[in-house]
Order: C-alpha cells, then structure tokens, then sequence
C-alpha cells in the first residue's frame, strides 16, 4: 500500500518535504501545494515551489486547482516544461476565494468544465483528489461516469463536504459508496493521525496523510518499520526538523518575524503528547532567538 503526504499550502512546501525525506525517509509520493493562474500565467511562487532543486530526491506530484479547461491547460504546460509527468486535478479545495470561483470543489458540480477535461490530452498522467460535494453528499455522482470515462492513475477521497471544511466527522458510508461507484484505484484522505489507522486501509491503493503527519513526522517511518517510535525519539526527531526549517527558511526569507511565522505554523499542528510548556514557548516567540532557545530545552 502506498503512503503519500496531502498537499497543504503553507506546510507541505518545498523545504518542509526535503527536510521530512531527509530525517524519516521519503513517502510514497508528495503532492504540492496548488498551483493556479493569476494574470494569465501559473503564480510564479508557486512554480518555484515545484522546480526548487530540493525536490531532487524525492517523488513530487505538482497540484492543478483551475475553473476552466483553459486555466487547466496553462497550469498542464507549465508543469510538463518543469519536466514532471504527472499531474493531480484539485477537485476538494474548500476555501471560499476559490470554491466561489468555481474552483477546488465546486468542480464536482460543474460537469460540463470535467467533461471539456476529459476530451484533452494534457500528455500528463493524471490524478484526482476530490470531495463528495460542496453541500450534500450526492453531488458527486453526476461526475463520476465522466471520472469513470477518463484514464486516471487514482482517485483520492475526502469524505467530508466543502461546507464542513477539515472539521467534524468524516462520512465513511459515503466513501465506500464512491469506492464502490469508482473503476479507478482509491486512495483514502482524512483523520488519519497513527501508524496503526494506516492499516485499516490496507485494502485499497493507498492512503494520504496530511495533519496527522505534521503532528507526528515519524508516522510513515513508524509503520513501514513496525516499530512505535518512544517520544524521546519523536521528540529530537521533531527538533531536527525545526531546526532545519528554521535554517531553510532564514536563508530565503527576510525578518525574524516572518520566518518565525512559518516555522510556527508546523507547531500549531504538534502532537499534544510533547512537552506543553516547551510547546508553547515555541508557540509565543517573538523572534529566531528565542524559538531556538526554546528548541534547546526540547531535548
Ligand atoms: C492548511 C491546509 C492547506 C491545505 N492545502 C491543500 C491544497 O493545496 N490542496 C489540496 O488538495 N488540499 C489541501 N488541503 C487539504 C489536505 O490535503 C487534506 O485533504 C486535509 O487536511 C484532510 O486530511 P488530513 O485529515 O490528513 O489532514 C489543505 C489542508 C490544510 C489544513
């Protein structure tokens, strides 16, 4: 069974996977962040996010959010000039800045823009990811004969609609309802924070971490060894990883603050297991100096 990381904007970037590579050993796959067009041409940020050498080792899977065949097409170029081969079509993305658009999970309901998707070769295998629906769970179903027509390396699922965002329950009898509709592999998304959760979908293609695998890195490495890592271990792992980001992100970003923010954002999400005091020193500080000196008391 596969393990990939979900993309998250903001997280899963291109310093993060290298680092998480190099100190747990490379997923599967990485899906990027999306990729969109603004202006007419693919975000240029986003673009050096996914031609950066630090994806040299590791398996990178560029993400397309689009509205329309033509966006779909301009991101599709891009990425193949970048020289990759495989693209993954964002049909989940809940944020209202793009669903309002008629991106992200409002394609689910748009037929008409995957069937004009269907008919083109991009000349890229592609992938999708996508939700049930935006408000109810039977959305889906007008797009999955067009899903079904198109060749598809896998079909990740979100089980939960774009109007619950990444909270509440996930609807597990609405994912194997689109599991049984789907003639394409299936990989599962959602909730999955434990080495132990990936076995029990061991019956699929795979399965995608994203939240869980910030707030426990060793996760992949946990289950592919079969050994349940002591939070001694987890502990100076995640400290390695810290560090690391900080040192990336000083060198390509300007301010204290700023670089904080970003390494800040990884510990929001931080096994609640970890030291709560040292947490939130690493949480509250103000600037590089006193996050690594927070670091240092996190042995
Ligand atoms: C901060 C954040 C950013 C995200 N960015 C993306 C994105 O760019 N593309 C995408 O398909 N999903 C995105 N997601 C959704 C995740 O890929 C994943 O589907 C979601 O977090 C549920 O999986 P999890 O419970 O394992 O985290 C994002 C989620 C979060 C929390």
């Amino acid at each position: 069974m596969n393990v990939f990381v979900a993309p998250m904007q903001g997280l899963t970037d291109a310093a993060w996977r290298s680092i998480h590579a190099g100190v747990y050993g490379a997923a599967d796959a990485y899906f990027s962040p999306f990729l969109r067009v603004e202006n007419g041409m693919v975000r240029a940020k986003e673009l050096r996010d996914i031609t950066s050498p630090l994806n040299k080792n590791i398996r990178l899977i560029p993400q397309a959010i689009f509205r329309s065949v033509d966006e779909l097409k301009i991101i599709a170029e891009a990425v193949s000039g970048a020289g990759y081969h495989s693209l993954d079509l964002n049909l989940g993305c809940p944020f209202p800045p793009q669903l309002n658009r008629g991106r992200g999970a409002a394609i689910v309901a748009r037929p008409e823009v995957m069937e004009l998707v269907a008919q083109c070769d991009f000349g890229l295998d592609l992938s999708v990811k996508m939700r049930p629906g935006v408000t109810s769970y039977d959305e889906w179903k007008t797009i999955m004969p067009i899903l079904n027509s198109m060749k598809l390396n896998h079909v990740t699922i979100h089980p939960r609609l774009a109007i619950h965002g990444y909270k509440g329950p996930v609807n597990m009898e609405c994912f194997a309802e689109m599991t049984d509709s789907i003639r394409h592999k299936i990989v599962y998304n959602g909730g999955i924070y434990s080495p132990l959760q990936i076995d029990t979908y061991n019956n699929i293609y795979g399965v995608m971490v994203g939240r869980g695998l910030i707030a426990r890195p060793s996760m992949i490495e946990e289950w592919r060894s079969k050994e349940v890592w002591g939070i001694q271990r987890r502990i100076s792992h995640l400290r390695l990883v810290l560090e690391r980001l900080l040192q990336q992100y000083s060198e390509t970003m300007c301010g204290d603050l700023q670089i904080i923010r970003h390494v800040q954002a990884f510990v929001e999400y931080v096994d609640p297991d970890f030291p709560p005091r040292i947490m939130k020193q690493l949480r509250k500080s103000q600037s590089i100096r006193a996050f690594e000196k927070a670091l240092h008391e996190f042995k």
